[in-house]
Order: C-alpha cells, then sequence, then structure tokens
C-alpha cells in the first residue's frame, strides 16, 4: 500500500492538533485503508493467506470463526492424506477431506490439496508393498484422488518430503523411492493427466535456506522443467525456530526464477522470536512476485500439531498474538503483486470452434505461459494454437506438440488432451528465453 502525498501531508498537522488538544501522546496506528484480516490484507498483493483445517475441529465455534474471517486458502491437515484417502486398496474414503473441501469452499476459500504420495501416513496396505506393484499401486492412488478433486483444487502437492535431510542432496529412501527415482515425474505427469487446472508443487522441509537438500530439489525442478515434466510450484513447509535462515529470500528467488511458483504451506514458529520471525517470512514472501502465498499449519497454539511449543499466531482461547500483528502489517505493507498475468483470448468459440487464452509468467529474462483452450459449443476431436513470440524464445513446452521456437510458433494436442467436451477446457504450457509479451494465441479446431 502506498501513503498518498496527501495522507503524508496531513500527518504532522493532524499530529499538531491532536497533541495540542489533547496533550497526549501520538498514536500512530494503521492507515485506514489497511485491511484487518490476514486472508483480505494477503488479496491486497494478489496473494491468499491460508491455513491447515482439521475436520474434527469444524464443530468448534471458536475455531471455526477465526478460520472463517482470516483465512482464504485452506489445507487438509491430514484428510487428504493416503491413509486417510485410500484406506485399503481401491477403496477410497473423502469423507473428511470433502468436509474440509465444502466448509472451505462455502466461505469463499480455495484449497491446497496435501498430499498425493508422501512416504509417511501410507497406508498399512501400501507400507508393505514395493517395486512394480506398488508403482501402479501409488499411480494409481494420484490418478484416483487427483480425479475425484478434479477442477476443485488450486494446487496440489504432488509430492511430500521426497529429499534426504543432510549433505547429500540426493533422494530419500522409501519403498516409494526404491520403485524407480522417475517415480516423482511418474507422480507429476498423473497428477496433471487426472486435472490439469490444479498447480502442481513439490513440497519440502528443512528447505528454508540454500543448503544440499534445498539445492538438490532446486536441479530436480530444474530438470523437470528442462524435459517439459509437469511442475508449477514449489512448497517450503518452513516449520522453523526463532529465525528464518538469512538466505529464505534468496533460496525462494532462485527457484522462481525456474519459473516456478513458490509457496510457504505449512509455516508455524516456536520460540522468543516469534513475531521477528513471521514477519521477515511474509516479508520474503511479498517481495517475490511468483511468491503467491502463505498458509500457517493450524489456527490456536493448541490446535498446532507441535504441541508445547506455540508456534501460532493466535493462542490457545483465540486471541491474536503478536505475530498475527506482524503479518498482517507486513501484509499491508504491500511488496509487487505475485505473478505477472496478462490473459488475451480469441477466435471464434461458435460450433467447432475453440479460444485459447493466455497466462503468463513473465520475469526479467524469460516466462512461463499456461495456454487454456476452451471448445466452443461443440465438443473438440483435436486443437491448434498459434501464438507469436517476437522477442522470445521457447526452450521447452508441455501438454502439446510444438512446431518452432520463435516468430509463429504452433502446438497441437497430444494424445490425452485432444477431446474437449463442448464448453470445456484443456491447459498446455511453454516456457522460454526473453519476452512472452504479444503472444495473442489463436485457436482452431482439427
Ligand atoms: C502433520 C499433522 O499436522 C499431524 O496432525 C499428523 O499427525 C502428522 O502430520 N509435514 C507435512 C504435514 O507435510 O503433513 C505434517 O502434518 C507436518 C510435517
Amino acid at each position: 500500500m502506498k501513503l498518498t502525498s496527501r495522507s503524508v501531508s496531513l500527518v504532522p498537522i493532524m499530529a499538531t492538533a491532536l497533541a495540542a488538544a489533547l496533550g497526549a501522546v501520538l498514536v500512530v496506528s494503521a492507515p485506514a485503508n489497511a485491511a484487518t484480516t490476514l486472508g483480505a490484507a494477503a488479496a491486497q498483493s494478489g496473494r491468499y493467506f491460508g491455513t491447515a483445517v482439521a475436520a474434527g475441529r469444524l464443530s468448534d465455534q471458536t475455531y471455526v470463526n477465526i478460520l472463517n474471517t482470516e483465512f482464504n486458502m485452506v489445507t487438509a491437515e491430514n484428510e487428504m492424506k493416503w491413509d486417510a484417502t485410500e484406506p485399503n486398496r481401491g477403496q477410497f474414503n473423502y469423507s473428511g477431506g470433502d468436509r474440509i473441501l465444502n466448509q472451505a469452499v462455502g466461505n469463499g476459500s480455495r484449497v491446497r490439496g496435501h498430499a498425493l504420495l508422501w512416504h509417511q501416513q501410507e497406508p498399512g496396505w501400501a507400507r508393505s508393498m514395493e517395486g512394480s506393484s506398488l508403482r501402479q499401486a501409488m499411480i494409481n492412488h494420484v490418478t484416483q484422488v487427483a480425479t475425484h478433486y478434479r477442477g476443485k483444487i488450486y494446487a496440489w502437492d504432488v509430492v511430500n518430503e521426497a529429499f534426504a535431510d543432510g549433505g547429500s542432496g540426493g533422494r530419500r529412501d522409501s519403498n516409494l523411492q526404491r520403485t524407480g527415482n522417475d517415480w516423482i515425474e511418474a507422480a507429476f505427469r498423473a497428477a496433471r493427466a487426472a486435472d490439469p487446472a490444479a498447480k502442481l508443487c513439490y513440497n519440502d522441509y528443512n528447505t528454508d535456506g540454500i543448503n544440499p537438500k534445498s539445492t538438490g530439489i532446486y536441479n530436480m525442478v530444474r530438470d523437470f522443467k528442462a524435459r517439459g515434466v509437469p511442475i508449477d510450484c514449489v512448497g517450503f513447509q518452513s516449520h522453523l525456530t526463532n529465525n528464518a535462515p538469512s538466505d529464505y529470500r534468496a533460496n525462494l528467488q532462485r527457484f522462481a526464477d525456474l519459473g516456478v511458483e513458490v509457496q510457504i504451506t505449512e509455516l508455524d514458529i516456536a520460540g522468543s522470536n516469534q513475531a521477528n520471525a513471521y514477519r521477515d517470512v511474509t516479508n520474503a514472501c511479498m517481495a517475490i512476485r511468483a511468491c503467491t502465498g502463505i498458509t500457517v499449519w493450524g489456527i490456536r497454539d493448541t490446535d498446532s500439531w507441535r504441541t508445547g511449543e506455540n508456534p501460532l499466531l493466535f493462542t490457545g482461547s483465540g486471541a491474536k498474538k503478536p505475530a498475527y500483528n506482524a503479518v498482517l502489517d507486513a501484509l499491508n505493507a504491500g511488496g509487487p503483486g505475485p505473478t505477472t498475468t496478462t490473459t488475451t483470448t480469441s477466435n471464434n468459440p461458435g460450433p467447432g470452434g475453440c479460444t485459447a487464452s493466455v497466462s503468463l509468467n513473465q520475469w526479467n529474462d524469460g516466462f512461463v505461459a499456461s495456454v487454456k483452450v476452451t471448445a466452443g459449443s461443440s465438443a473438440l476431436r483435436g486443437w491448434r494454437v498459434t501464438a507469436t513470440l517476437s522477442n522470445g524464445t521457447v526452450t521447452s513446452s508441455w501438454s502439446s506438440n510444438r512446431s518452432g521456437n520463435s516468430g509463429a510458433v504452433t502446438f497441437t494436442n497430444v494424445d490425452y488432451n485432444g477431446s474437449v467436451p463442448a464448453g470445456g477446457s484443456t491447459e498446455f504450457g511453454f516456457q522460454g528465453t526473453g519476452s512472452g509479451a504479444g503472444l495473442n494465441p489463436s485457436c482452431t479446431a482439427t
């Protein structure tokens, strides 16, 4: 938020008048138009502010009041995990996840899906599996759950905590990992096929600064981007004590520079420096366009999984803590908006036709474009989109076949996304160097 010249010039006059009238200490309060809830404050810069929600607490009125007032993004704390959603092989249970999702949607919030594959909270039947049968079961799990929630999830944590702690920078050993090093990309591809609208994230902890673990993940994301494996975002859990690492922001920035969004996904901070650390983390996100939002891992200290550490923004009785005010102020202070998005739509939506619209994430010398193809009033059996790169070069693309990399570049459907029902849509994307301005995509049914 900017202080206008008018409000600046009024401040000394008002202060003098007030001091003269009251002989009082001047209390400088937030600007009159500062937002008063976390969600509204984050929304001023196009970001969200979320929390983890436990289905079992939705009957607690204090909890629900804070949830509905303060937050506009929700993550199920446990209810969308593998053990909850597929307790027996091939038998799915969405009761807890649906309850959280419906409550959130009813309150105008969006939902982060957490988590399709994780070596923890695997159901017992999966824990005892290995090799190709486990690979088949885990990919089926991704497909089924992402299909159930298709179109309703803002972003999925497709894979959670797959990297090892310590200096190796490599993968963590697990039965999932032992099915083959390509398990992560297989999961991302399955998730994209099941729900093309959800952003797909990799999520992990101890990745809050530049260290061997975060660098291992960085290298994976760079490789995925180069090979067209669908990945849109990286989640930084940020379970912290006292301080964020001094290179917290630089670490987020290097991921953003790969052309992925970054999200702070499970923030909680213990220790006596709590309010400062919360402010630092919020400021770091606000400073990075591609940091699209922050989620805290619970509402009140008594809701936290870190029992006794009081790492959250509200006390057990629901009062706002100093850390809450630090976060609210940092959100209100603004920062660059997230990802610059420009949308252009073109072409004939009539029978047999299609439209293409592009959402562009542009940074200094590169960009990622996400293109949505929407069928007109009859179904598509195939499509072709032409986009113009006047000052940029495509380095990779996904969910489409591409011809050319600069000038007029043509993208056609791949096997699995050529059929689009009447009025329905599908997405593909590409990234490149230089500028993605003026893409002006046009769509033709084939
Ligand atoms: C935690 C939940 O908060 C607890 O209720 C549960 O017993 C264990 O899992 N990283 C993650 C989260 O990705 O799913 C974890 O949530 C916390 C660590």
